[in-house]
């Protein structure tokens, strides 16, 4: 949660930091480019005149990478670019310091093993134009262009993206602490038109070769060489060497130390993705406002549609259009910014070889820069060619969705706070007398004893392993939230074992870091070490831990991490983390880490037998191998509502698949039509859970009559149904990297009327669903995607023809959801208490034909809970198809099995023909006549009986 305004204690620091008036973010708290120095510098930097050459003859060709070193002309310091063709159509490109003064960061545990890199070829030269081929006998060439140094990216004869084409590329080199710093106040003022000249001063040094220090002292004395020059002119830039902001200071012990570099996409209109923002799924330009910003931050009330940054970064821009697709991942965990622009190429920025390539006119393009504060310059370019194949690109460098355990995509009820043992339990029986499935209950930072985390509050929360237990015995679990933030007190062990150990971040000055938050004063573990993230899992072990059980789950807040009294309400970037590594260098990262060492402490209390599940809200790219996430503090506003389907959509893109906002919304209370429609909406996204704030009026469903209970009794009755649908896009999320909820165009590349809508979208490749987030609305207008496709709605079944837009009328319990014809969706639709209690439950097939009378679909099964699935393969993997009026099922996957005493309860085939008879083709059995009712557009087979393991036909005749 993001901080209230119910804490005394904290009251006054509010007033002066964090709470704005009104229910709006108090924009003044966050930094904007212009008061963030390396992104003033970068943006003020004229196109077009790159002081960078690459000098071509110093190519090396090793076995898996291609090294060219590039000269800033200016300040003659050299650089080292490193190309790599990695398979499947990766190009990586990494610019570093040839002779760096001292390292610089590299982020660690975020790409997953080795990817194989092609060897590179010469093809050729062209006076000052290298031309190398990316992989064997591939189509993906690169052009290497000498000076000012750029390079294009083609597929055959297309260009598809080129780098430094705008001249943009920043590689702000180490150098040493000007004297004439201390009088820094005499330049303060001076024009920023020297600022282009900031990059290219400095003659080449040798500065020290220090390793990053604890104490942080590196290159501040000892800078005697050049002592006797006039200051660069960057070194006049105010910010460089030290920055303030509001009341804080970040003292920039290493200087300027930024990197930048642009992109341009010929053909391409629309891109997507570096989540998080409150934004629409196609990115807007950024010409004339700011760029889209990827810092972690607790923004309190946060609005809709801008580009502040919010609690999570993923540095993975998407790019789709007539060319393809393609994606851009920006390796780097420092503060970033992305500037977006559109462009028509044939002026002065592609020059010459896009016009030749393309035959000249007017191409649609866009430009794209990142500017980060630091670290290394590392990209992947996902060549595509289409929308599966990046996700799948960007799988293999960063890893897939965990497999969550089946209980978690049920419904989670949340609220900041369920007060003590009686009230959980009192809510929990109120779920089964209002017949509302759910099966998680969750603990906000109340239920710890004075918010130190892994202990229970004595007087509310006394017996939490009874409690566990009950919730137990009704096949239901228990999350409780742990933050990163520890309480300082002498007499709390967990703080006590971390000071004593070390593990704390430190301060530039080398003693712990200490911040305000929730306990007060806190400090904040080093999750970047990993002796720390070890102690961390250990905490979890049952003995440690203690009322915590095997179906206690855990939530992660306040990850990015919210330092209430710092800076942008997070931590100093002079912080220190293991290695002398500042806070800066690595600041997106404090989240996955928090998250991993998490999820490993639930691995690990299990002896490695069960799944973790951990909710985390602050996340960088990898975070997906982790656990959920979701959209933060959001507010009971049918705007939030809106805008939850495209943040989870750009999520997606990014690899979090297990994504949801806080279904009624954080703040604020709703009127019972937008809760009944939060629900709706919530229960076809991934993670569905409603929380509230401490100061909001309790919203459990009955609470606002037998109508509105029946509503979202129907809603997630709806969820649950659909869960052996829901399971099985998770496991393919997990195994082949496709998003669960999908924007429309990476279903339907081609379909250009799909590529800036977010209003709806794909859930796996086989339902549309279309929430309907006005109020009062009385219908909807659904776009049908797709050539020679059929749509059935999934309520009516009624059949219609793509492309079209679809006006749907709707009441208050519609959901417009739609089945694309040629699925088959798998549902288990007998309404229990939890999922848990389907396990065993029969399935129902839903067979939507396609105009050719085909269908194809799959359902995944296991225990639901274990990593069976992959170290023993126990699971089950069925395929479904029709085709030639026939239903046949077999094994997907004929590697695994499980024994499941799960059976074929039903078979609804949509868009057939009556038939004269139906006949059952059991395994080994004899054919047998099944009964069969046509209604309307629906045939529906009763009662085939088999089990959900066998193979068998259906044949309708
Ligand atoms: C690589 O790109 C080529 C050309 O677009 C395409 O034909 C091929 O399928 C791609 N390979 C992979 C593994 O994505
Ligand atoms: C369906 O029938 C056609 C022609 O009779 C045949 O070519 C095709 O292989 C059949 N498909 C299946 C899946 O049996």
């Amino acid at each position: 949660m993001a901080p209230g305004r119910r804490r005394p204690l904290l009251l006054l620091l509010w007033a002066a930091l964090c709470v704005g008036p009104g229910l709006a973010v108090d924009r003044s708290n966050f930094k904007t480019c212009e008061q963030s120095g390396f992104c003033r510098r970068q943006r003020a930097i004229p196109p077009g005149r790159s002081p960078y050459r690459a000098l071509l003859d110093s190519l090396q060709l090793l076995p898996d990478a291609a090294r060219i070193q590039l000269l800033n002309e200016a300040t003659k310091v050299p650089l080292m670019l490193e190309l790599r063709g990695l398979r499947g159509n990766i190009t990586r490109i990494r610019i570093t310091e040839l002779n760096p003064p001292r390292p610089r960061f590299e982020v660690p545990d975020v790409l997953m093993d080795e990817i194989p890199a092609e060897p590179l070829e010469v093809l050729g030269r062209d006076g000052d134009t290298l031309e190398l081929s990316l992989g064997p006998g591939g189509p993906h060439r690169l052009l290497v262009t000498g000076s000012p140094f750029r390079m294009d990216l083609l597929r055959g004869r297309r260009l598809l993206c080129s780098v430094n084409a705008r001249g943009l590329l920043v590689f702000e080199h180490q150098r040493q602490r000007p004297h004439s710093l201390m009088d820094i106040g005499g330049w303060v003022g001076r024009a920023w038109d020297k600022i282009s000249a900031l990059f290219h001063r400095d003659p080449p040094q040798d500065a020290p070769q220090d390793p990053p220090s604890e104490n942080g002292a590196t290159n501040e004395d000892g800078a005697t060489g050049g002592a006797d020059e006039k200051p660069p002119d960057n070194e006049e830039e105010p910010g460089a060497w030290e920055e303030t902001f509001k009341t804080h200071t970040d003292s920039k012990p290493y200087g300027p130390m930024s990197v930048g570099l642009d992109f341009s996409l010929p053909g391409f209109e629309h891109v997507y993705g570096i989540p998080e923002h409150a934004e629409s799924l196609r990115l807007r330009s950024t010409q004339g406002g700011d760029p889209y910003r990827l810092y972690n931050l607790d923004v309190f009330q946060y609005e809709l549609h801008t580009p502040m940054a919010l609690y999570g970064s993923v540095p993975l821009l998407w790019a789709h259009g007539p060319p393809g697709t393609l994606g851009i991942f920006w390796l780097n965990a420092a503060e970033t910014w992305v500037d977006i622009g559109s462009n028509t190429a044939g002026k002065t920025l592609l020059g010459k070889l896009l016009d030749y390539m393309q035959g000249g006119g007017e191409t649609p393009q866009t430009d794209v820069r990142w500017m980060s504060e630091n670290g290394v310059l590392d990209v992947f370019l996902l060549l595509g060619p289409a929308p599966h194949d990046v996700a799948r690109q960007y799988g293999t460098l960063t890893g897939t969705q965990a497999l969550p355990p089946l209980f978690s995509l049920g419904y989670h009820q949340s609220r900041w706070n369920y007060r003590d043992e009686e009230d959980v339990l009192a809510v929990e029986r109120g779920f089964d007398r209002a017949a509302v499935p759910l099966d998680v209950l969750w603990l906000d930072i109340e239920h710890a004893h004075g918010k130190r985390y892994f202990t229970w509050d004595p007087t509310h929360f006394p017996h939490p392993r009874d409690m566990l237990r009950r919730l137990a015995d009704k096949k239901r679990k228990m999350v409780s939230i742990v933050d990163p933030h520890i309480k300082v007190d002498p007499d709390y062990r967990v703080h006590n074992e971390l000071r004593a150990r070390g593990f704390y971040v430190k301060t530039k000055d080398g003693s712990d870091y200490e911040g305000w938050c929730w306990p007060g004063s806190t400090a904040y573990p080093d999750f970047t070490n990993p002796e720390m993230r070890e102690w961390w899992a250990s905490m979890f072990a049952y003995d440690q831990y203690e009322g915590s059980t095997e179906t206690l789950f855990t939530w992660n807040d306040m990850n990015e991490p919210s330092v209430f009294s710092g800076p942008e309400v997070t931590m100093h970037k002079d912080a220190r983390h293991r290695g002398g590594w500042e806070h800066r260098d690595l600041h997106n990262l404090y989240g996955l880490y928090v998250q991993m060492a998490t999820a490993e402490g639930q691995i690990r209390r299990s002896g490695g037998r069960q799944r973790p599940f951990v909710l985390s809200r602050a996340f960088f790219a990898g975070s997906q191998r982790y656990g959920a996430v979701w959209t933060g503090d959001n507010a009971a506003e049918w705007g939030h509502l809106r805008i939850s389907i495209p943040m989870c959509l750009s999520f997606a893109l990014a690899a979090l698949s297990f994504c949801g906002a806080d279904v009624g919304g954080f703040f604020q209370n709703p009127d019972t039509e937008l809760l009944v429609r939060w629900y709706q909406a919530g229960a076809f996204q991934p993670f569905f859970r409603a929380h509230a704030h401490l100061d909001t009026v309790r919203r459990e469903p009955w609470l606002f009559g037998e109508e509105v209970a029946g509503l979202i009794r129907h809603a997630v009755r709806r969820r649950y149904a659909l869960l052996p649908f829901w399971y099985t896009a998770f496991y393919r999320s997990h195994r082949h990297a496709l998003p669960v909820m999908r924007p429309l165009w990476m279903e339907f590349p081609e379909d250009t009327a799909t590529f800036a809508m977010d209003d709806q979208y794909m859930l796996d490749r086989a339902l549309l669903v279309h929430p309907v987030t006005e109020q009062g609305a009385r219908g909807v207008h659904v776009y049908l995607p797709g050539k020679d496709e059929v749509w059935y709605d999934v309520d009516s079944h009624q059949q219609h023809v793509a492309p079209q837009t679809l006006y749907v009328p709707v009441t208050l319990s519609s959901v417009p959801v739609f089945q694309r014809g040629g699925t088959v969706v798998p549902r288990q639709e007998r309404p229990r208490r939890s999922t848990e209690c389907m396990r065993g439950d029969p399935y129902t097939l839903h067979v939507a034909l396609s105009p050719q009378g085909t269908a194809e679909g799959d359902l995944f099964l296991d225990d639901g809970e274990s990593f069976a699935y992959d170290t023993e393969r126990r699971f089950l993997h069925r395929r479904f198809s029709f085709a030639n009026g026939t239903l046949t099922a077999s094994s997907a996957d004929p590697q695994g099995s499980f024994p499941s005493s799960s059976w074929l309860e039903r078979v609804v085939i949509l868009g057939a023909p009556k038939p004269s008879s139906v006949l059952l083709r059991p395994p080994g059995g004899p054919e047998t006549p099944l009964h069969f009712q046509l209604e309307g557009p629906t045939l529906t087979l009763r009662k085939p009986g088999v089990p959900i393991g066998a193979d068998w036909e259906i044949v309708l005749r």
